[in-house]
């Protein structure tokens, strides 16, 4: 099929590559020139494990093109909308101009039977608005949403092979013609056994905001397990183990820590509870305020350890934050945990050096105050504390015989649990977990 691909981030970009690899032709357009032409050249723009190896293996086919220009949508019976829904300014709801804009941009390009995807994360009742403007302007054309459920890292396999599929239709229906056309678009998933569901407009869009704001309170529960553990000296990683093997609670999504961020999961329990007001269904949402409150309260818990751990003071110790991304395999720092408390002990008088595989050069933009170490041997050379904040394996796998010799003291804070805290102790250190004795 042919197929365009509106707005080239972290979902739209491997969306157009996974779709050119299932056998359609792709056109992805964005406004970002040096998007654009890094894409072309089969660069891929951010880090995604498995992304550049697959552009050049489509780019080589000639089935996915890069441009700019809207009015290359026009050779494309299906198009997807993944363009970006922030939080606004000082506010918890979604910013929806990329939207509005992409759409309204799209709309002179649509030919009669076309069917738009919209794949962004978006207030509920987004879509029926957008469904008119799409009626108005082609009334042959359909609008679709088809929610996207990638986590960052592991983008390409799950757009591949994705757990299930969502269509939102007008109608709700099976019959609906857009249903058939998607079908198509997915029908090396869908022969593979991916289950699909069908859905009314709402209900789709509803799928994503409830998906992560269960994820977010997932992670939020098990951090508060951690601060109960912490009061009464027991051991959160050993419960979380515990009650994950009830396979109704499962052990995913348990891993108490320094708590979630990104550019999903935060913002988008914001917007959904700013939605729900706008609804009048406020009430049903309140706990996702405590959610957020539970999870930012980490950071400043994290904060308060390391000053336990250096003494009582942080003013001029030297503090190395192993990992800035919000989570390993990822050079996103969008609301990244670890890079807002690198930040919050420099303002408190540490003096940090951050190091991460992948993501200091978007670090360097977001907080250009930071101190950054490529290099993990140099980054750890004399410090006072190492406090490990994304759990990349790299990190993971640190050696703390040898770490001892570089460092000026032995005193680690493992924010992610993922440290061999017996070991981390044999070898001399002063070792502090979340949730952990
Ligand atoms: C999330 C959803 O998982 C995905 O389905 C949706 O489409 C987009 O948002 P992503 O933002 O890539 O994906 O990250 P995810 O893997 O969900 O992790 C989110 C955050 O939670 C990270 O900061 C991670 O470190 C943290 N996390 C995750 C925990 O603190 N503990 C856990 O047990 C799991």
């Amino acid at each position: 099929m042919r197929i365009s691909v509106i707005g080239c981030g972290y979902l739209g970009a491997v969306h157009a590559a996974c779709m050119a690899k299932l056998g359609h032709e792709v056109v992805g357009i964005d406004i970002d020139e040096s998007k654009v032409l890094a894409l072309s050249s089969a660069e891929a723009p951010f880090y995604e494990p498995g992304l550049e190896d697959l552009l050049r293996e489509v780019q080589s086919t000639g089935r996915l093109t890069f441009t700019t220009d809207m009015s290359a949508a026009s050779n494309s019976q299906v198009h997807f909308v993944c363009v970006g829904t922030p939080q606004k300014k000082g506010e918890n709801g979604a910013d929806l101009t990329f939207v509005d804009a992409s759409m309204t941009a799209l709309l002179p390009y649509l030919s009669a039977g076309d069917v738009v995807v919209g794949k962004s994360t978006v207030p509920v009742g987004t879509a029926a608005r957008v469904s008119e403007w799409v009626e108005q302007r082609q009334p042959s054309a359909h609008l679709v949403w088809n929610p996207e459920f990638l986590r960052e890292g592991h983008a390409v396999s799950d757009t591949l092979h994705p757990d299930r599929l969502v269509y939102g239709v007008s109608d709700g229906s099976e019959d609906h013609p857009a249903v058939a056309i998607l079908d198509k678009v997915y029908s090396a998933p869908l022969t593979s056994g991916t289950p699909r569901l069908v859905t009314d407009l709402p209900t789709a869009e509803l799928v994503k905001a409830a998906a992560n704001s269960f994820l977010a309170t997932k992670i939020s529960f098990i951090n508060a397990m951690a601060e109960v553990c912490e009061a009464a000296g027991a051991d959160v990683t050993q419960l979380a183990d515990a009650i994950g093997m009830d396979d109704r609670i499962g052990r995913k999504f348990l891993n108490a820590g320094i708590g979630f961020g990104g550019g999903c999961l935060p913002k988008d329990i914001r917007a959904f509870m700013a939605r729900a007001g706008e609804l009048g269904a406020d009430q049903a949402l309140t706990f996702l305020r405590e959610v957020d409150a539970i999870n930012m309260r980490r950071r400043t818990r994290v904060v308060e350890l390391a000053r336990d751990l250096c003494d009582g003071s942080r003013l001029g110790k030297r503090i190395t934050v192993l990992g800035a991304a919000f989570k390993p395999e990822s050079d996103d720092v969008r609301d990244s945990p670890a890079l807002s408390i690198a930040a919050q002990l420099q303002l408190q008088g540490a003096v940090v050096t951050v190091t991460d595989p992948k993501a200091l050069a978007n670090a360097a933009r977001r907080f250009p105050e930071l101190h950054y170490e490529a290099d993990t041997a140099r980054a750890v050379q004399n410090a006072d504390a190492l406090l490990l904040l994304t759990e990349w394996q790299e990190y993971r796998d640190l050696d703390p015989y040898e770490t001892a010799v570089a460092v000026s003291s032995l005193r680690v804070l493992d924010g992610r649990n993922v440290l061999d805290s017996s070991k981390w102790r044999a070898a001399g250190w002063s070792y502090r977990g979340l949730g952990r004795p």
